[in-house]
């Protein structure tokens, strides 16, 4: 997990004797107190380092919530990490995904300031969920809180695709793609469709987000290797779009659309796509609309093998090579969709 302490303990001389030792402290995940919410329940235990006894001491119990005068005592001291048990971290990544929505509704936050802590904790929460799945309830739940929160801010704050694209990182990974992918395609549905209800976009951003959620049941060597897949491996890579939507099929909460996505975000409009070879307007809309943004994402980040394109050559792949496979009135719309971001630069770099 990735540590969520930004700034250093502010009571204490920055040195060896008040920092754990290296060999304790990988036990335990270092988090920021500001995560922190009096009386929510919180399926993880607590603890603090505690300088002078040189050791790690309980301060909340799993299962416990965390109570208002606890919390008080944590603030007063000034700000220092907690740290969780790493055995924990499920528990801690769901209660982070459900900070995400008081984040978004926090009127006091400027959008910058907004946009940052909803752009970082989610992806910490993404990287979580792929770094070590939980069972498919947990994992569902828990991407559904990120997916809301990320719907809510879309769509309240238009200004806000533009700032998360400026905070993209262009190292590709499965969660930072999937984040990616959430974020532009429902920028480019609401740019298609301004008046789109709360049910359809909360509906399509959670159907991105987990687009490539097959990819858990890949053999971590092929997603991580850092190379060119063997044929042998791209077949199985190419198995990802049936294990993502066997993954998500009986999920009830949303529609069968949503879950396509999954399916048939590789499907091609020649028919030249996978899984299934389905082509034109039988592949439904949003899936046809993740294709675009899933190529795109996938030729302007940086690969193991090759690194990324800028936008105006990727476009110009996207719209001649690829004219047959890919919906060309939604790349259309994508390129008018980024130009009003003011992200893409309609020239070749010097
Ligand atoms: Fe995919
Ligand atoms: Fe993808």
């Amino acid at each position: 997990m990735i540590p969520l302490m930004h700034s250093p303990a502010s009571h204490a001389p920055h040195n060896a004797v008040w920092s754990p030792p290296p060999e304790e402290e990988k036990n335990y995940i270092k988090l920021d107190q500001k995560y922190l919410v009096a009386n929510r329940a919180s399926d993880f235990s607590i603890y603090l380092f505690v300088p002078t006894r040189r050791r790690f001491v309980l301060f909340k119990s799993e299962g416990e919530p965390i109570r208002p005068e606890q919390l008080e005592s944590l603030t007063s001291g000034g700000r220092r990490p907690v740290y969780v048990p790493v055995e924990h971290s499920t528990a801690l990544t769901y209660y982070l995904s459900e900070n995400l929505t008081g984040i978004v509704e926090d009127a006091s936050l400027p959008l910058e300031v907004k946009t940052e802590e909803v752009h970082t904790l989610a992806l910490t929460v993404m990287k979580n969920l792929f770094d070590s799945p939980p069972d498919m309830g947990e994992f569902i739940a828990t991407a559904t809180n990120v997916s809301h929160a990320l719907a809510d801010l879309l769509t309240a704050s238009p200004l806000s695709i533009g700032m998360l694209n400026r905070l993209r990182s262009y190292d590709y990974c499965t969660y930072r793609h999937s984040l990616n992918v959430s974020v532009m395609g429902v920028g480019l549905f609401l740019h298609l469709h301004p008046g789109a209800s709360a049910v359809a976009i909360h509906d399509l951003t959670r159907g991105l987000l987990l687009h490539d959620i097959g990819k858990c049941d890949v053999p971590r060597e092929l997603t991580n290797k850092p190379g060119r897949l063997t044929d042998a491996e791209w077949q199985i890579m190419r198995s990802h779009p049936i294990k993502g939507y066997k993954r998500l099929e009986h999920d009830k909460a949303l529609s069968q659309e949503s879950h396509q996505i999954a399916l048939f975000h590789h499907e091609a409009v020649d028919g030249s796509g996978y899984p299934k070879g389905i082509r034109k307007n039988t592949i439904p809309l949003t899936s046809r609309l993740c294709k675009v943004v899933d190529v795109y994402d996938a030729l302007t980040s940086n690969r193991s093998y090759k690194l990324r394109m800028n936008a105006f050559d990727a476009l110009v792949l996207m719209t001649r090579d690829m004219k047959t496979q890919i919906d060309q009135d939604l790349l259309k719309e994508f390129i008018l969709f980024l130009d009003r971001m003011g992200k893409l630069i309609v020239r070749r770099p010097l």
